[in-house]
């Protein structure tokens, strides 16, 4: 069923129903992306749930998800569309043999040989879908010009077609890891998210969703050492997925507690650089092991 929320309460309460929880400006940008038609650019960290939000949105609001990850190198065949020349070939051989060069023509560059890719599926589609373009951060920087006249116009031109219209209006998400800076072109066409690490307590909300078995005081000391390694100054902070992880290892383990032994055990789950993982046993192990000390040193 296609959902049309009304308020940015609907699409709170509708992306928690599918298993994703929104932190605030999460359901406002989505709601009025939804309304405005505008694409949504959502940046952070990796692992902060990007990627996700545009599958909750495609299965909240009851529309396909049509994904295009992006890498060094995409191009517009990859991405938009390309000729079918084995199709083509065929037809050609299957021309009566006096067929004139314009007939062929006309007949080999007709849409039933198009192979459409990501970009234009999306706005190809019958029933309006979520367009996921991820990781654009990847992709260089004549690709978001190629981007930009389908997410302002949504149309394409190909050349030996003509101006191709969209059927429907996809809702489009890119995501971004920040590995370059974006053009202000395609900036000023989006509506901007930033998703960063979650408060504490959303976290344990999220932890909690994901590993509903774990006890409550493991998943907050769960919440809590990880918001105390974020802090560290690490190559790779541990994300939610991380989190999500290591809560359903401690489940698989049988921990009730969080001690130092545990977490010797388990940081590896979280904690993914040898360098970090020195600072991080040094910092934290030392406190699980004699939070009593730390405290009275500290
Ligand atoms: N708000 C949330 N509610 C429920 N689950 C979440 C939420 N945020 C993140 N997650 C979970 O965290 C995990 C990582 O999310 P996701 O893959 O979307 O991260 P990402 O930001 O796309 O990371 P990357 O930049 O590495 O691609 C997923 O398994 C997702 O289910
Ligand atoms: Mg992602």
């Amino acid at each position: 069923m296609a959902a049309s929320p009304q308020s940015i309460d609907d699409v709170a309460a509708g992306l928690r129903s599918v298993g994703y929880l929104p932190g605030e400006s999460t359901a406002l940008v989505s709601f009025l992306a939804a309304k405005l038609g505008k694409p949504i650019l959502v940046e952070g960290p990796a692992g902060v749930g990007k990627t996700e939000l545009a599958r909750a949105l495609s299965t909240y609001l009851g529309r396909g998800l049509v994904r295009l990850q992006c890498y060094e190198g995409l191009d517009e065949a990859k991405a938009l569309y390309e000729w079918n020349y084995r199709k083509q070939l065929l037809r050609i051989q299957a021309e009566a043999e006096g067929a004139g060069w314009q007939e062929v023509q006309d007949d080999i560059f007709g849409a039933e040989f198009l192979l459409q890719r990501p970009l234009m599926a999306a706005i190809a589609a019958d029933e309006p879908v979520v367009l996921l373009i991820d990781e654009i951060d990847k992709t260089d920087q004549e690709f978001e010009a190629m981007l930009l006249e389908l997410l302002s116009d949504f149309q394409l031109s190909i050349p030996e077609l003509g101006l191709y219209e969209a059927k429907t209006r996809p809702v489009v998400l890119l995501t971004s890891n920040n590995s370059r800076e974006l053009t202000e072109a395609l900036k000023r066409r989006c509506l901007y998210l930033w998703l960063d690490y979650p408060t504490l307590e959303h976290e344990l909300e999220i932890v909690k969703l994901h590993a509903p078995e774990l006890g409550d005081a493991v998943a907050r000391k769960l919440v809590e050492v990880v918001a105390m390694i974020r802090e560290l100054d690490l190559k790779k902070p541990p994300s939610i997925a991380e989190s999500i992880d290591w809560a359903r290892a401690l489940l698989l383990l049988g921990a009730d507690d969080i001690d130092a032994q545990v977490f010797t055990e388990t940081m590896s789950i979280i904690v993914k650089h040898r360098t970090d993982l020195d600072v991080v046993a040094e910092r934290v192990g030392l406190k699980l092991a004699r939070p009593a000390d730390a405290t009275a040193a500290g």
